[in-house]
């Protein structure tokens, strides 16, 4: 055995859907495929029915996790299309959160903002979680402008093109304080893979050309990417096989074997790995760096072939269904209760904790 250890793997960008949606995924469920997968936590995008817009939508959403999380959790409100929360209540809901989401692109949920609605958002986020945006073409931009304008903090999640790896590389250069995720769809397939990917490869922001996927690499050597976010999205088959293909593929549960695989490859080191899914998100998104007794043994030096059937994601597909990786997820262990140890998930619903109770 090659053991690698990792301390308090963190998913900054996951939909576990749950509560209206709970037949794509639930909170038990999802955060099962979260500890499968290695990871200690995660953190919840608010594109739900009922959205995480509002107080409202936040209890509840936090009531459910409360009761059937199996990880550790935090949550993301989002922007609504019809405008900033008055002052007063949005100081409230980010004492909460770990941030604000922006969606600035049209996809599932319905939360679409306009440019100078993303202006406003920006200038009036309290703090102290993050700015996130869920960019494409020419919004990455417009949001990347507004957080040098107003002097805020902000996370581009899941870049998905060589220009806006340019775009984020340039800002950085000038000081804008801005962090960037990529997903492992948009770093293993292009969309020269559309066809044999049929509904699997359907997603938001969509799969880029070749040369792309080649700058997405070259952008987390090079230190402008800074960590590896699944966007976990789990939609039923029978949904993804309807009109229109619902965008979203699950990822929880093969984002760090891929990522060792790469490693194995050498595209990237193993320390980068980790930094990528650990180091990296714990200190963006706020969090106690070495948390303790929270941790989690990947066996890189295991083969194995990707199973759909054996996931324990509620909708039990994958688009990296049959590809090799190197990578087997030994042991999760959080606040020193281990709670994945060879295939079986040991935690019971409501083990897990919100990361983000009154955080200031
Ligand atoms: O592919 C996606 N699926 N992209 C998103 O932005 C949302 C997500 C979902 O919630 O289904
Ligand atoms: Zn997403």
């Amino acid at each position: 055995m090659s053991l690698v250890r990792i301390v308090g793997a963190l998913d900054p960008h996951v939909h576990l859907r749950g509560m209206e949606w709970a037949h794509k995924g639930d909170f038990a469920t999802e955060t099962a495929a979260a500890l499968a997968g290695g990871y200690t936590a995660v953190l919840d995008m608010p594109n739900t029915p009922p959205p995480t817009t509002d107080s409202q939508g936040l209890e509840r959403k936090l009531d459910d996790l409360g009761r059937n999380a199996r990880c550790d959790y935090g949550v993301w409100l989002g922007a609504h299309p019809s405008g900033v929360r008055p002052e007063a209540e949005l100081a409230l809901l980010a004492r909460g959160v770990c941030g604000i989401k922006l969606y600035c692109g049209h996809t599932t949920g319905g939360l679409t903002i306009t440019a100078s609605q993303m202006d406003r958002h920006v200038a009036s986020w309290p703090g102290p979680g993050v700015l996130a945006a869920h960019a494409e073409g020419e919004s990455v931009s417009v949001f990347l402008t507004a957080l040098a304008r107003h002097g805020k903090r902000g996370h581009l999640c899941h870049i998905d093109t060589a220009r806006a790896v340019a775009e984020v590389a340039e800002h950085k250069s000038r000081g804008t304080k801005v962090t960037a995720g990529v997903c492992p769809h948009h770093l293993l397939f292009c969309d020269r893979d559309l066809p044999s990917l049929g509904p699997r490869g359907v997603m938001k922001p969509p799969l880029g050309t070749p040369s792309d996927r080649e700058a997405l690499w070259e952008g987390i050597r090079r230190g402008v990417i800074d960590v590896v976010e699944s966007d976990h999205a789990p939609h039923t088959w029978d949904e993804k096989l309807g009109l229109p293909t619902p965008f979203g593929v699950p990822g929880l549960e093969t984002t760090i074997p891929l990522l060792f695989t790469a490693v194995r490859e050498g595209r990237i080191t193993a320390d980068r790995a980790v930094e990528l899914v650990s180091v990296a998100p714990r200190r963006i998104f706020g969090l106690d760096p070495r948390p303790a007794g929270t941790y989690t043994l990947v066996d890189v030096g295991a083969r194995r072939t990707i199973n759909q059937e054996s996931l324990y994601t509620s909708c039990r597909w994958t688009p990296f269904s049959g590809m090799e990786v190197w990578g087997v997820i030994r042991r999760v262990v959080i606040r020193r209760t281990v709670v994945f140890e060879d295939g079986e998930v040991l935690a019971p619903k409501g083990f897990g904790s919100n990361l983000y109770d009154n955080f200031c």
